[in-house]
């Protein structure tokens, strides 16, 4: 398969980036992941918008427009046919001649799309339900912005993993805020609960969508911080991302949520998931 490369479409074993890049160095870069859905990206507009936020947090000018974008991803879409793919793709402010820690001022940014098979959600883990722990959260005080500098989620992630469980929600001054890679639900006596943006989580995209799915509804809903404290008496317990789709936990801290079954919210709030996707 090809991917996007600066301009080109090359072979992904071809394709090549200088060890001076400010991505390789620093970590001096954004990205996005972006499901598509029978060849066509799912909720476009909102992911290039978010990597415009993204950018522009980082005093980066976004070099592509959406319309530009479109036609990179479609193309990169087109060489698949028409299964469920994700896309993922990824801008650095790009080379400069040395290491320096200051932003240079002449510096062309570096930009990366491709496209392959969606890693499809595990279905015996969507009918058991996820296990996810509770970790201090040890990111920085930007997670609103998608950077691709994610030491402290993949430490987090392992860590869950040692522990036998399947995603770990980071926790700062006693309060949830999302996953390492995903954000954070909670029902509780028929409230469906996630914390407010803030720059302590990512602004899911999936997030949103469930928000407005639960509107369009009727289902009562409330953007409310969650503490960690709260979780452990909740009803039900989501999270969610772009791959994950809304995915049912039933083990916090190795005991079961509620009666340790993925909830009859969960099904429904799913279900309009599924449907949307169609739409
Ligand atoms: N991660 N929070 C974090 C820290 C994330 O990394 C992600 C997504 C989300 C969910 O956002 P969305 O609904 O827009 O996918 C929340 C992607 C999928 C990843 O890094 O692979």
């Amino acid at each position: 398969p090809l991917l996007y490369l600066n301009g080109e479409f090359i072979p992904e074993d071809q394709a090549r980036v200088s060890v001076m890049d400010r991505g390789f160095l620093f970590g001096d870069g954004v990205y996005e992941v972006i499901p598509a859905y029978a060849g066509l990206p799912f909720r476009l507009r909102e992911h290039l918008d978010r990597l415009n936020n993204s950018l522009a947090a980082i005093r980066m000018t976004p070099p592509l427009d959406h319309e530009q974008w479109s036609q990179i991803l479609h193309r990169l879409l087109q060489q698949r046919g028409s299964e469920d793919q994700q896309i993922y793709l990824q801008i650095t402010r790009g080379a400069y001649g040395k290491r320096l820690h200051a932003i240079p001022e002449q510096v062309q940014p570096t930009l990366m799309a491709m496209a392959s098979p969606i890693n499809r959600r595990d279905p015996e883990l969507v009918a058991r339900g996820m296990s996810v722990i509770t970790l201090e959260d040890i990111r920085w005080q930007r997670c609103d912005i998608k950077a691709i500098t994610l030491l402290a989620n993949i430490l987090a992630q392992s860590q869950a993993r040692e522990e036998g469980a399947d995603e770990a929600i980071l926790v700062r001054d006693g309060l949830a805020n999302e996953g390492t890679a995903s954000n954070l639900f909670m029902v509780k006596e028929g409230l469906v609960i996630t914390p407010p943006k803030s720059t302590h989580l990512l602004p899911g995209i999936t997030r949103d969508l469930v928000l407005e799915l639960a509107m369009e509804d009727g289902i009562p809903y409330a953007e409310a911080s969650i503490s960690a404290d709260e979780l452990e008496s909740a009803d039900e317990i989501w999270i969610t991302s772009s791959t994950k789709e809304v995915m049912p936990v039933t083990r916090l801290n190795g005991k079961p949520v509620a009666n340790g079954l993925p909830g009859p919210m969960w099904e429904r709030m799913d279900a309009l998931y599924a449907a949307c996707k169609e739409r």
